[in-house]
């Protein structure tokens, strides 16, 4: 991060939330789910598949993972019934898992059951490393049950490999990310490089043994390696899916995939707990000064 963005992310956090709002529509689909579904009709029609999120982690108490467990489910229904192309994903902290892991594994089997009902899919984002084994401990119990459930690997954890290899012969379908947490030197690589390195190791073994993988990043040089590793493996395009965070400015790829008629999902979060998602973007974006300057005098 430049120290000139470094700056401009200090001020932002201190900003009035209403003035951060301003920044986050980019990175925001809509602050509740009806703001959203002509959205998600117009991406669809574009040729994208999106991933639903409703914003908001760490519940407090298990009424309230109850009650986003259920609006979860509304979103699935309205899915099918607006004839959407979604899956949804899902942050365990935020159906429960600070409660129990327990009420986590309850409120996502409900989810699974109701996904099912509508040929959907949930995919368990991953949040930080207090809650690895935890997550893949639920998937793992409720895969045996329904196959409609995917999970995150993070390539930037050293166990990421393992954890892979462990799961390869379970029908495995998973999301390959970089990572977002701070986490310590002692699980986590810190390094750019060594970071890409791991993740390109991770997905050259996914695409060679046939385990379904959504490639998500922006980084081009991960973007160009993975063709290479499609076209030196022969890898057919029902093997894998690329995926990207809505507003990362990346038409050229996702004109390039589409063209090559590989999937291209988007992930789309909205709802009104938008603020700590919409700092850690502003914060990955690598021209915040030209962003904060061209919204400020936009508004
Ligand atoms: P990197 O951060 O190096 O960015 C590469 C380039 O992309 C930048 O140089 C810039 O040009 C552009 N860019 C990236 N972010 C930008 C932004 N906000 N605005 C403008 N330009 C931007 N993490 C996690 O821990 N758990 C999870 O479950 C998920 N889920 C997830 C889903 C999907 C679909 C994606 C794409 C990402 C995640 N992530 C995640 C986040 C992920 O771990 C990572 O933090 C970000 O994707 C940034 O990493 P990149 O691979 O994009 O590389």
């Amino acid at each position: 991060m430049s120290y000139l963005n470094k700056i401009l992310y200090k001020i932002l956090k201190v900003l009035p939330r209403s003035i951060v709002k301003l920044f986050s529509k980019r990175y925001i689909a809509g602050f509740n789910f009806d703001e959203t579904i002509a959205i998600c009709k117009n991406l669809n029609k574009q040729g994208f598949e999106l991933t639903l999120d409703i914003l908001g982690e760490h519940t407090k108490t298990k009424d309230q993972a109850i009650l986003i467990t259920g609006k979860y489910k509304d979103i699935l229904r309205s899915i099918n019934k607006n004839n959407i192309k979604a899956n949804i994903s899902i942050k365990p902290t935020h159906i429960g898992y600070d409660i129990t892991p327990d009420l986590f594994e309850k409120n996502l089997s409900d989810l699974a059951l109701t996904a099912n009902q509508y040929s959907n899919f949930i995919r368990i984002d991953m949040e930080n490393s207090t809650t690895t084994s935890g997550t893949l401990s639920a998937y793992d119990k409720l895969h045996k049950k329904h196959a409609n459930i995917g999970i995150v690997l993070q390539a930037y954890l050293f166990r990421t490999f393992e954890d892979l290899k462990e799961r390869q012969n379970d029908n495995l379908n998973f999301r390959l990310c970089k990572g977002i947490y701070k986490e310590s030197n002692k699980i986590c690589f810190q390094n750019k490089n060594e970071i890409n390195t791991n993740y390109l190791k991770i997905l050259e073994y996914a695409l060679s043994n046939r385990i379904y993988v959504g490639i998500a990043t922006h980084d081009e040089h991960l973007l160009s390696e993975s063709y290479k590793l499609i076209k030196n493996l022969d890898v057919s395009p029902d093997d894998f899916e690329f995926q990207a965070l809505y507003g990362v400015p990346l038409d050229k790829w996702h004109k390039k995939h589409m063209e090559n008629n590989y999937k291209v999902r988007l992930y789309l979060p909205f709802g009104d707990d938008w603020y700590l998602y919409s700092l850690r973007r502003i914060k990955e974006n690598p021209n915040i000064a030209k962003y904060v300057i061209r919204n400020l005098f936009k508004h």
